[in-house]
């Protein structure tokens, strides 16, 4: 059982294996309630190591009879400007992960191109959540995966980088300084309107920035994970007590 910090909810979990059991659970509860209530349900997924193992989880024969895959929409928070076949690539990894596990449909992957000119690329993705959510003036997943860099970076959101002024798209092409590349990601006001958010942070060397995000004073340009704050929704933070050492 996780210990709860309110007003936010925080759940602490002995180790990043529970962190990640938490989330595929989460997932598991979010899909069947959004495909009762809506007929499909749409997740975020972020890249990283704790997801990897969510990701597994949801594909193991404990949890894969557990979800309607075929009202399962994937798409993705980031991505690295690589080709899918790239080890840095997250759709790689979704995909080896879950998504070749499972009977998912195929027109249901929205994969972010990575490969190619990034803005254009961006432009894409964004006229594709247009049209998956139908009009509406912001995407509206049921669920976004989120993790958090050492740095206080989320998806591709990167201290001190043009995406974070962003006010109007969904998906920009961000460029990051200390990678001299690219990223694909969602803007923080396309995350803000999910239904439900999640951050899955676990290990020490998290603890000091875990700390910052949630305790310190609101500096969202060095630390741009304390820009998701749900407008209609709920936030949960899924933490291993290592990286919630310092709270
Ligand atoms: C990416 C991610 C990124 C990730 C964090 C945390 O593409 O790198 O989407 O935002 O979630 O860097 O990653 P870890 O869980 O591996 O520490």
């Amino acid at each position: 059982m996780a210990a709860t910090d309110s007003p936010r909810d925080i759940r602490i979990f002995e180790t990043a294996e529970e962190v990640a059991r938490a989330a595929a659970d989460y997932f598991v509860e979010t899909a069947e309630k959004s495909i009762s209530a809506e007929g499909r349900f749409s997740v975020a997924l972020a890249g990283g190591s704790t997801p990897r193992r969510t990701y597994q989880l949801l594909a193991s024969e404990e949890y894969r009879n557990r979800v309607r895959w075929s009202q399962v929409h994937i798409f993705f928070g980031d991505e690295r400007c690589v080709p899918p076949t790239h080890p840095d690539s997250n759709y790689r990894m979704a995909e080896e992960a879950m998504i070749s596990l499972l009977p998912i449909p195929e027109p249901n992957v929205h994969r972010m191109v990575g490969e190619g000119d990034a803005v254009a690329n961006a432009s894409l993705y964004e006229g594709e959540l247009q049209a998956f959510f139908d009009g509406a003036p912001w995407p509206r997943f049921n669920l976004v995966l989120l993790g958090m860099g050492d740095d206080g970076h989320t998806a591709s959101l990167f201290p001190s980088t043009e995406a974070l002024n962003e006010t109007r798209a969904w998906v920009v092409a961000n460029w990051v300084e200390k990678f001299k590349t690219y990223r694909i990601t969602l803007t923080a006001p396309a995350i803000n309107h999910a239904a439900n958010i999640v951050f899955l942070v676990a290990g020490a060397g998290k603890a000091e920035r875990l700390l910052e995000v949630l305790r310190g004073p609101r500096n969202p340009r060095q630390l741009p994970a304390q820009l998701i704050e749900p407008v209609n929704g709920s936030l949960v933070w899924l933490v291993n007590k290592a990286a919630a050492a310092r709270l």
